[in-house]
């Protein structure tokens, strides 16, 4: 066993954390596609795609080392970035036909292709098997009528991976996962919602009337969508524990960096904001342990849902509670203004929500615990 990053990770480690303190902007209030096409131009857009289908070849550790890099800059690109790759590209890796890889997969992989996921409903966001969107077999392949919110990426991306259900008396087992592409008559995109962070990244509805697909833009089985959604989001949400990681060590370096500064300047750092700076940083290393591991394990391909779970559910309310904490640590002056430790809360309060609410990952680990101890 070994806790340290092997000296390649840790090389990578250092090179995201240049690029993204040297190339990103935070986004500001526009969708940040001048850090999309530097990210691009260095392969990050693809980075856990295996070469031959036009990414970097990278393992999914060294993609969860870039998600927390980039977050700690920009966590709307972060987020752009996570939803992107971890259930935007991996859903055609892991689940397309060679006709589907071949499409779409070296677009993705190259960021010249922007990808989203579409499984929440009004009806239907924690409990996603209640989906209602509708896909009904025509000589053509699926008719599609529904909607979906809070699609991430929304009327930015170029590739939907969308679920609807044949039969909505099957429950979870009557959903299937559709490739829809922007411009697909019959898709329609809301204006972007107004949020309370994350201002960068694009939310969106989006409507489905009589939109027609042919039957190879079917992802994986008919009845399948489901479970292909559940495992995809075991890897996204891994993905928005790192973005919880930044989150949290962009509170937490600030507010070190300043009172490191007060102390140079003789003042005196009291003992309370020492005593919440040792638990902070020590709750960023018990999550960042939870986080690599879930990482490893879906790397060697053991099921992570608990650990996963685990992970976002411990980091993301670090991220939330290391920007409370550390605003109580500035002076009242700093509150005016463009004050960094604000848009880290308002940013960081989504990530519990997101990919599955924090209360679901209670729920997913609980289940999880109950089984190990059922007899
Ligand atoms: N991997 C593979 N299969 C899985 C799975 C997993 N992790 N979890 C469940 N399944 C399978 C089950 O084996 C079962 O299959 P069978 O029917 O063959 O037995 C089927 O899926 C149904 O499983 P459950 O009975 O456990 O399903 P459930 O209805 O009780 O739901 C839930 C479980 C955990 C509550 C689920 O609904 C859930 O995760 N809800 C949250 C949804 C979510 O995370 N949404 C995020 C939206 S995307 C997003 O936010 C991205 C973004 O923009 C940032």
């Amino acid at each position: 066993m070994d806790f340290c990053l092997s000296p390649k990770h840790a090389a990578r480690q250092i090179e995201f954390r240049e690029f993204a303190d040297r190339e990103l902007q935070p986004a500001g209030h526009t969708f940040p596609r001048d850090n999309l096409r530097k990210m691009a131009g260095r392969g990050y857009m693809g980075l856990p795609v295996p070469r031959e289908w036009g990414g970097q070849g990278e393992d999914f550790f060294t993609y969860i080392l870039l998600i927390e890099e980039i977050s700690r800059i920009c966590a709307s690109t972060g987020v752009i970035l996570a939803v992107h790759t971890s259930v935007g590209t991996f859903p055609l890796l892991y689940y397309g036909t060679q006709a589907q890889k071949e499409r779409y997969l070296p677009g993705l992989a190259r960021g010249e292709l922007l990808g989203a996921f579409a499984l929440s409903e009004a009806g239907a966001g924690s409990d996603a098997a209640a989906l209602r969107t509708s896909a009904r077999r025509i000589e053509e392949g699926y008719c599609i009528n529904g909607g979906k919110v809070f699609i991430t990426s929304g009327g930015e991306a170029d590739l939907y991976t969308v679920f609807a259900t044949l039969d909505q008396s099957l429950g979870s087992r009557g959903i299937c996962a559709f490739l829809i592409e922007k411009g697909t008559p019959g898709l329609t995109v809301a204006p972007p919602e107004k949020k309370m962070g994350l201002h960068g990244s694009a939310t969106t509805e989006l409507q489905f009337t009589d939109l027609v697909v042919g039957a190879d833009q079917l992802l994986g089985e008919e009845g399948k969508g489901f479970a292909l959604a559940m495992s995809l989001l075991d890897g996204g949400r891994i993905g928005i524990a790192a973005q919880g990681l930044g989150l949290a060590r962009a509170s937490l370096e600030a507010t070190a960096a300043y009172l490191a500064s007060r102390l140079e300047k003789g003042d005196q750092v009291s003992q309370w904001a020492r005593f919440t700076l040792a638990d902070l940083f020590s709750r960023l290393e018990a999550a960042r342990l939870l986080t690599y591991r879930a990482a490893l394990l879906k790397e060697k391909g053991q099921p992570c849902s608990r650990e996963a779970a685990m992970a976002k559910c411990f980091a993301t309310d670090l991220a939330v509670e290391a920007a409370i904490r550390c605003i109580d640590l500035w002076p009242p002056d700093e509150y005016e203004g463009e004050y960094p430790l604000f848009r880290y809360f308002c940013d960081a309060k989504v990530t519990q929500i997101y990919e599955g609410t924090n209360q679901i990952q209670r729920l997913v680990i609980s289940r999880d615990v109950l089984k190990t101890f059922h007899k």
